[in-house]
C-alpha cells in the first residue's frame, strides 16, 4: 500500500473524484441552466494525460477513483481511458474504479464497463415518472435511462441509485423509489440540493428537501437500523428491516461530514479542487505539460494543493437565504 497523502487536519486523501467532461446530454434543472456554455477542446485533458494525471495520484496512494462528468460516457474514446486504468486494479494499488453516470449512455457501455474492471456504478435517477423526468432533466427520457440501468445489472455491474430529495417534486414517490429500487436489488441513495453554480429561473431554496424529514418519512413505513458500514463516500446507511434494503444519506445541509473528507477532485481542465464547497483550486495541467519527462512537479504540485485543503464547506441554508453559494457548477467538479 502506497502512504497516502495526508492534509492539514489529518485526514487521508485516498478518494479521486475525475470529472472527464463538463458536457452532458441532459440540463437538470437543479444543475445547469438550459444555455450552457462549454469548455473548448483544447483546454480538456487529454486521454493520456488523465491518465498520467490518475496514475500519479494512484502512485501517491489513490485508492478509489470514480469517473464523474458532467455525463462521463459522452466523452470520446472514455472507455480507452477505463481500460488503461484497469492495470492499476490488476496491480492491486487501486481497490475501485466506478463511474456516476445520469444511466443514457449505458446500453452502450454497461458490457465494456464491467470488462475494464468496473464493479459498481452510481447512477442518478431522481423520479420514476416519464413527465417528471423529462421536465427534472429537460433533455432526458426515461425509458432510455432505464434500458441503460437493465443493461449494467445484465453486465452484472452493483447499480447504486442517487436520488436528489427535492421538495414539491419527489417527495410523494419515496416510497415508490424505495419499492422498485428493492425489487431490482439496488441500494438508494438520497442527496440534498446544493447551492452549486446558476440554474437560471429556478429557486435553490423552493428545491431543499432537509433528509432528516425525508428519514421521518420514511420511519413511517420502516423500521431504520443504523449502520456502521461505509463505502467511502460520504453517505451513512441505513437497513430497513422489512426488506433488507440499505438507504443512504448525503446531508451537507443538515449534517456535515467534512470531518471524515477523504476525497479531492480533479477536473477535466486539471484544475484540483480540494472542496467541493470551496473555490480554491490548483492547476495540475501546467505542470503536467510542462514537464513531458518526469512527474516529480506534478507530485509536487499535488503536495502544495493537498496542504491547502480546507476544512469543509459553508453551505448554510438556516437564515432563510443561500449561504456558502459556488459560482461554478455541480458538472464542473463532478459532484
Ligand atoms: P460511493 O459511496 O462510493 O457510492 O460514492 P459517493 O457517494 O462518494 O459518490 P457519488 O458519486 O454517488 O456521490 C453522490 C453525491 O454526493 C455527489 O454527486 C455529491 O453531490 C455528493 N458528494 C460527494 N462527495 C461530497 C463531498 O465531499 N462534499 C459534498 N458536500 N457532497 C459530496
Ligand atoms: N446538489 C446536489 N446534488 C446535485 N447533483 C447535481 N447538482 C446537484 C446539486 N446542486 C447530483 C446529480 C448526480 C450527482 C453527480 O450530483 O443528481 O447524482
Ligand atoms: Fe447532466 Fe448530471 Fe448535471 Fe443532470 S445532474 S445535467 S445528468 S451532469
Amino acid at each position: 500500500m502506497n502512504t497516502p497523502l495526508i492534509d492539514p487536519f489529518q485526514r487521508a486523501i485516498r478518494y479521486l473524484r475525475v470529472s472527464v467532461t463538463d458536457r452532458c446530454d441532459f440540463r437538470c434543472v437543479y444543475c445547469m441552466s438550459e444555455q450552457m456554455t462549454f469548455l473548448p477542446k483544447a483546454e480538456l485533458l487529454t486521454l493520456e494525460e488523465l491518465d498520467r494525471m490518475c496514475s500519479t495520484f494512484i502512485r501517491m496512494g489513490v485508492e478509489k477513483l470514480r469517473i464523474t462528468g458532467g455525463e462521463p460516457l459522452v466523452r470520446r474514446g472514455i472507455l480507452t481511458f477505463f481500460n488503461a486504468m484497469g492495470r492499476h486494479l490488476e496491480s492491486g494499488a487501486l481497490k475501485e474504479l466506478t463511474v456516476t453516470t445520469n444511466g443514457s449512455q449505458l446500453a452502450r457501455f454497461a458490457n465494456d464497463l464491467a470488462a475494464a474492471g468496473v464493479r459498481r456504478i452510481n447512477v442518478s435517477l431522481d423520479t420514476l415518472d416519464e413527465e417528471k423526468f423529462a421536465a427534472i432533466t429537460r433533455w432526458g427520457r426515461l425509458p432510455q435511462v432505464l434500458s441503460g440501468i437493465d443493461a449494467a445489472q445484465k453486465a452484472g455491474l452493483r447499480v447504486k441509485i442517487n436520488a436528489v430529495a427535492l421538495k414539491g417534486f419527489n417527495e410523494d414517490e419515496l416510497f415508490r423509489l424505495v419499492e422498485w429500487c428493492a425489487e431490482r436489488d439496488m441500494d438508494l441513495t438520497f442527496i440534498e440540493v446544493m447551492p452549486m453554480g446558476d440554474i437560471g429561473n429556478e429557486n435553490r431554496l423552493g428545491q431543499y428537501w432537509a433528509l432528516s424529514d425525508l428519514r421521518a418519512r420514511l420511519a413511517e413505513n420502516y423500521s431504520l437500523l443504523d449502520l456502521a458500514e461505509r463505502t467511502g463516500g460520504p453517505a451513512r446507511y441505513v437497513k430497513l428491516e422489512e426488506t433488507g434494503q440499505k438507504i443512504g444519506f448525503i446531508t451537507p445541509l443538515t449534517h456535515n461530514f467534512c470531518e471524515s473528507c477523504n476525497r479531492v477532485r480533479l477536473t477535466c481542465t486539471g484544475e484540483l479542487f480540494m472542496c467541493l464547497g470551496q473555490e480554491d483550486n490548483a492547476d495540475l495541467r501546467a505542470p503536467l505539460r510542462a514537464n513531458p519527462e518526469t512527474d516529480a512537479p506534478l507530485e509536487e504540485a499535488i503536495r502544495a494543493a493537498i496542504a491547502r485543503k480546507p476544512k469543509g464547506h459553508d453551505f448554510d441554508y438556516t437564515r432563510q437565504e443561500l449561504g456558502g453559494q459556488m459560482s461554478r457548477h455541480m458538472s464542473h467538479t463532478g459532484g
